[in-house]
Order: C-alpha cells, then structure tokens, then sequence
C-alpha cells in the first residue's frame, strides 16, 4: 500500500531511508560516492528532517507499506512556480522488482498534478542502473550531466514533464 507518511512514524520512516542508503552503498557506490558523503546526508536526514517534511505544505513524503514500512518518496514544490523535485526514492532490497518504486513514482505524478507541477525532477548517480532504467520506464529524460558536482561526483539531472 501507497500512503502518505505520518508523524507517529518518524522513527520507522528514517530507519528505512538509512537501510536502503546504505545498502545502496556498500552494492552500487562505494567506489563512487565518498563515505563522509553518505554519512553526512544520513546525519541530516534523522527524525527532525522527516517531521519538517511531512509538516511542511511543499514537501511530499509517501511511504510503501508491507505490514511495516518498505519504500519511501519524498521531495519538494517549489511555490506556485509549477516546479517540483524528488530528493530520494529507495526500496528495502527484499521487497525490490515488485513495482513498489514505480508505485511510488506514480503517487509522486498524481499529487504534482494535482498541485498543478508541469516539470518534476531528480539528481541520481551514472551507476544507479536500476534507478536509472526505472527513471527511464516511467518518464524521466536525462536534462543534464554534472560534472564534479557535490563531493566531486558526477550527478546526472533527469526531469518530467507532466
Ligand atoms: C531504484 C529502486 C527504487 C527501484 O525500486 P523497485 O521497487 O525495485 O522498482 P520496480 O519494482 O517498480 O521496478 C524495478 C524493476 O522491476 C520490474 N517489475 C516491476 N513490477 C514487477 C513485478 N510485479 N514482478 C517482477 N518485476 C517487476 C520492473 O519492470 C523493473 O524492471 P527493470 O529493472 O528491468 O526495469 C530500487 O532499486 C532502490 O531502492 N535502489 C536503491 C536506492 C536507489 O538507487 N535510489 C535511487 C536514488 S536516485
């Protein structure tokens, strides 16, 4: 089930975020992205950041749920610009190729187009296949190559347009 994350499950929602981060890394990017890089975006995202999202009217954060909390979307509009963008989307590897990232990705469409987003977009990494594939499947077009961008890592920009 796709829901919106709620505030009595702060805890639950970043153990889940931390999992599939460093899961992610230790498969995909530990070559790639630096360890005090993981750690640093892990120490910001702890239960004040997920309260502050779930809060915040131009924050989105919805949660897949199999008996506990298994997925998890969350990004931000940008005011009434009709901009949006998606910081993070992960799957507990167990629950993976079950099409809970699409799922998930496609609750994120139906609430940026019910606030009225045309552009939705995200930064992912070039060894990311599987989110790059999924990106791919579901609408996403390469926007742009960053080269050397935080932590002199190269980020790849993708963006929908709804
Ligand atoms: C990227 C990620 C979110 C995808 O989540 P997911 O739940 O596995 O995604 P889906 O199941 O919807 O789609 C993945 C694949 O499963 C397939 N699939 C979807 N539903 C399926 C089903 N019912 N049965 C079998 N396969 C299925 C999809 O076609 C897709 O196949 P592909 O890899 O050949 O394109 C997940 O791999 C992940 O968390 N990765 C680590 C974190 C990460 O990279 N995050 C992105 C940061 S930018």
């Amino acid at each position: 089930m796709i829901r919106e994350g709620k505030l009595d499950e702060l805890r639950e929602i970043m153990e889940c975020v931390h999992r599939v981060r460093k899961e992610s890394w230790k498969r995909y990017e530990k070559e790639y992205y630096p360890g005090k890089a993981l750690n640093s975006d892990l120490t910001n995202f702890n239960e004040d950041r997920v309260r502050e999202i779930i809060n915040s009217d131009l924050r989105f954060l919805f949660v897949a749920e199999e008996n506990k909390i298994v997925g998890v979307v969350h990004g931000m509009i940008y005011g009434e610009s009709g901009y949006g963008m998606i910081h993070w989307l992960g799957v507990d590897f167990k629950y993976q190729n079950r099409g809970i990232g699409t799922q998930l990705l496609e609750r994120v469409f139906e609430y940026c187009k019910k606030r009225k987003i045309h552009k939705i977009s995200l930064y992912t990494f070039p060894v990311l296949r599987k989110a790059i594939n999924l990106y791919l499947k579901t609408g996403f077009v390469p926007e742009a190559y960053l080269k050397k961008q935080w932590w002199g890592v190269d980020f790849i920009l993708m963006s929908k347009w709804l």
